[in-house]
């Protein structure tokens, strides 16, 4: 019997709808392979939807978001809206909706795939087998920390404020999200954090400590952020699985990226506690290629991989996109962010149209 799914999508801005457009065609294909219906239903989030709205999160969208079996985002931002009150940006918007959803979870998994060693800006024995998984808290932290704002004190001179904060509740949460992880891959947990200078990371510290206790499988350690980044480019086959909270994250998770070649390369999974999902790139709206047919698409279709594996429960179709994917870079084809030598540089359609060709055969 055919299984049905509703999924929001969510374009969003700069090269979003090119990358979302691709990733569409490719999940009809699998449905139509799979026995699966996907009822889409696209909503506004982030520029666009100020543009349309006023609001970069209109309260419609987050209707949708929480009637479907899914979601998919590709990006948000540009230019255009970067002069806004923050309560109007599209980042807001962003950080909007992983609130409203409880999505506390972000994976970001870095994998260095065969072809693509030498579009690593680092040496091929360095990367080569690259697997990390970076656990990113993604609802709490310095993002959401309050006070927050630009407040005049009384002689006139105004202050910057944002409030590092994580209770036990929020550690423990994640921990044991990035723990259980761990456990299906090589067991190993890297809790990174700056114990050394912040109460809050001593905090973080303290109750993953606590949370390993229920994990003696898994073998924890700990690093301080600065040592991490460096670790990452010097040595990133030493990590497994990583967990750190939202800003630490985002940054690493950024720098790990690098390491397989393109950050238009990485998927991710923001998860909560409902088993709503929320499926994104890692990468932005890269307003810079936007509209010329440059961007890689792969993010986005890994992203609806990971929608289908770790969001419907759908493992088989799940390979089957990844399946697709390693066959067109194994076909030699390339966007300009990993190109190399003797291979084939093609656009974000061209890249859509040859996985196409790729699952139909
Ligand atoms: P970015 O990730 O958009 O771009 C960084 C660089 O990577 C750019 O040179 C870009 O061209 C390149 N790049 C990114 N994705 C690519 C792809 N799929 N194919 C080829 N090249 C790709 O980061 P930025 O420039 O710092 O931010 C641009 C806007 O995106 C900002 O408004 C920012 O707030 C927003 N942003 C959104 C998200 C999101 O929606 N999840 C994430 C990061 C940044
Ligand atoms: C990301 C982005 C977002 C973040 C921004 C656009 C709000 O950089 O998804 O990595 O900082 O989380
Ligand atoms: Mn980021």
């Amino acid at each position: 019997m055919t299984k049905k799914y509703s999924l929001t999508l969510l374009p969003g801005d700069g090269i979003g709808p090119e990358i979302m457009a691709v990733t569409v065609q490719v999940l009809n294909v699998i449905a139509r392979q799979s026995d699966l219906q996907f009822d889409f239903e696209e909503a506004l989030i982030g520029g666009s939807a100020i543009d349309a709205t006023g609001n970069p999160l209109p309260q419609e969208t987050i209707d949708y978001c929480q009637k479907s079996d899914a979601v998919l985002l590709a990006a948000i931002g540009g230019y255009k809206w970067d002069n806004l009150p923050r309560e109007q940006r599209p980042e807001t918007g962003l950080l909007g909706i992983r609130e409203a959803l409880g999505l506390f979870a972000n994976l970001r998994p870095a994998t260095i795939l065969p072809q693509l060693i030498d579009a690593s800006s680092l040496k091929r024995e360095i990367v080569e087998g690259v697997d990390i998984m970076v656990v990113r808290e993604l609802t709490g932290g310095i993002y959401f920390g309050k006070p927050k704002g630009i407040f005049e004190g009384e002689t006139g001179e105004k202050r910057g404020v944002n409030t590092m904060v994580y209770s036990e509740s929020e550690i423990d949460r994640i921990a044991k999200v990035a723990f259980e992880i761990a456990q299906k891959r090589q067991s190993r947990l890297c809790s990174v954090d700056k114990a050394n200078v912040l109460d809050v990371s001593q905090l973080w510290r303290d109750q993953v400590v606590k949370m390993s206790k229920n994990y003696t499988d898994v073998e924890l350690s700990h690093l301080y952020v600065d040592n991490a980044a460096m670790q990452l480019v010097r040595s990133p086959k030493q990590f497994d699985t990583i967990v750190t909270g939202n800003l630490f994250g985002d940054i690493l998770s950024d720098a790990a990226a690098m390491l397989t070649g393109s950050i238009g390369m990485l998927p991710s999974a923001s998860l909560g506690a409902t088993g709503l999902g929320l499926f994104e790139p890692v990468h932005g709206s890269a307003p810079d290629i936007t509209g010329q047919d440059k961007a890689n698409p792969l993010a986005q279709v890994l992203s609806a991989a990971m929608m289908l594996r770790y969001g419907l429960n759908e493992p088989t179709a799940a390979t089957k996109i990844e399946e697709a994917v390693m066959k067109v870079l194994d076909l030699g084809y390339r966007t300009g962010d990993i190109m190399s030598e003797g291979c084939q540089l093609v656009g974000c359609q061209a890249m859509g149209d040859t996985l196409l060709k790729v699952l139909d055969n």
